[in-house]
């Protein structure tokens, strides 16, 4: 057993804890924007498949307090890098400091650089490059005022995204965020599920991927493949577990946009993402919404977003023609919806019933829940 970190967007860490309690993991806990965790580590390689919300994993290796940028080098020196990596591969420190740290970013980042490569050089007579763009190993280092948390990146390039997305149109959500989201939803509980702005399609493609997918990534590399500890045969063990242990659902997914260029890249997304064929991408705008379908299901959707004055006044009749339209077609369905809004909200008249604070990007946003009433 050991002890991970997995990040993710502010807002989202209840469907992270869940995530992680699904997979039965040891001593789950939620912190701001991450939660901590123990399990083996073939574990940790099925959690970076499996998990939806996650955007990193970390192995914290130390935490200990230095005074001066001399003792930081001494105290680095003293971690036996060697163990996790070798000379010939190359390396790179993420520093984040506070303001009221012992030196400047740069400079700490520089002293702690120093100290590893010295420490291979006089072991080794030989010194690891630094690779700012694709490092093998990452060394994450967090300081506040004099305390230093050190943890090594066991992902590389972020798990939200997931390689599909080709094209985008008009603000699309991060990967990991509309995964987050169709998780509150509980979404497997619905029958059919419409999304009337679907945009770059990410919050069907998703669902659509959390049904027929047992892993979130396929065809990428993890920086924990470059750990010296790292053990192939339970990597390859984990991929077939997940594969075993997962069952399909079927659901009916919809996605309608007004714009022609929206549906062009939520078909090529949804192909490139391997589950086009259980997705129906249609060009419509909301004037013409009907309820066409059989069964009762949930509208889920991220309308789009106003700055300035004229859009906000736009928005606002958006949402009251959207809102007499659900009205008027959906009664006995519910509504979520992902919105920074909060005046254009009122325009749509209807009452929430459930109100989850979420992140998107530095945008704070309510997602929504609405049980639609109609008035025919
Ligand atoms: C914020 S974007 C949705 C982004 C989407 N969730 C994604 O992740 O790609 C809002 C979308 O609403 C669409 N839209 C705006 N007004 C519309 C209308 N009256 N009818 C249909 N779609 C509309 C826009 O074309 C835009 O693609």
């Amino acid at each position: 057993m050991a002890k991970f970190i997995a990040f993710t967007s502010k807002g989202l860490t209840d469907c992270l804890e869940s995530e992680l309690r699904e997979l039965n993991f040891k001593n789950v806990k939620k912190h701001v924007s991450s939660v901590s965790f123990e399990c083996s580590w073939s574990q940790c390689y099925l959690a970076h498949m499996a998990l939806k919300t996650a955007t990193r994993i970390a192995f914290p290796i130390r935490d200990f307090k230095a005074y001066n940028p001399e003792e930081l080098y001494h105290l680095i020196k003293k971690i036996d890098f060697t163990k996790y990596f070798n000379a010939e591969q190359s390396f790179k420190i993420d520093l984040s400091a506070s303001q009221d740290s012992i030196g400047e970013s740069h400079f700490l980042a520089f002293t702690i650089k120093d100290a590893i490569v010295d420490q291979f050089r006089e072991k080794f007579n030989k010194r690891p490059d630094v690779d700012t763009k694709s490092p093998d190993f990452k060394l994450l280092v967090r300081c506040q005022k004099n305390i230093f948390n050190l943890s090594i990146d066991l992902t590389g390039p972020s798990l939200s995204q997931r390689g599909y997305r080709q094209h985008t149109h008009a603000a699309p959500l991060r990967e990991h965020l509309a995964a987050g989201l169709m998780l509150y939803v509980d979404f497997k509980s619905y029958d059919i599920i419409v999304d009337p702005m679907c945009g770059s399609g990410t919050l069907l493609i998703e669902a659509a991927r959390a049904l027929s997918k047992p892993m979130t990534h396929e065809k990428r590399n993890f920086l924990f493949e470059n750990l010296k500890t790292f053990k192939a045969d339970d990597y390859k063990k984990a991929k077939l577990d997940l594969k075993t242990n997962f069952k399909t659902k079927n659901l009916k997914l919809v996605g309608y946009d007004q714009h022609p260029e929206a549906i062009k890249a939520s078909l090529e997304n949804a192909k490139a993402a391997g589950v086009d064929h259980l997705i129906e991408f249609k060009q419509q705008s909301l004037k013409d919404l009907k309820n066409v379908f059989k069964s009762t299901g949930a509208i889920i959707t991220n309308p789009p977003y106003g700055e300035r004055l004229s859009e906000k006044q736009e928005l606002e009749s958006l949402y009251s023609d959207f809102g007499a339209k659900l009205k008027q077609e959906f009664g006995g369905w519910d509504l979520w919806l992902l919105s920074g809004e909060g005046e254009a909200l009122r325009a749509l008249k209807f009452k929430t019933s459930q109100k989850i604070p979420v992140w998107n990007g530095n945008i704070e946003c309510r997602f929504l829940k609405y049980q639609i009433r109609s008035f025919k």
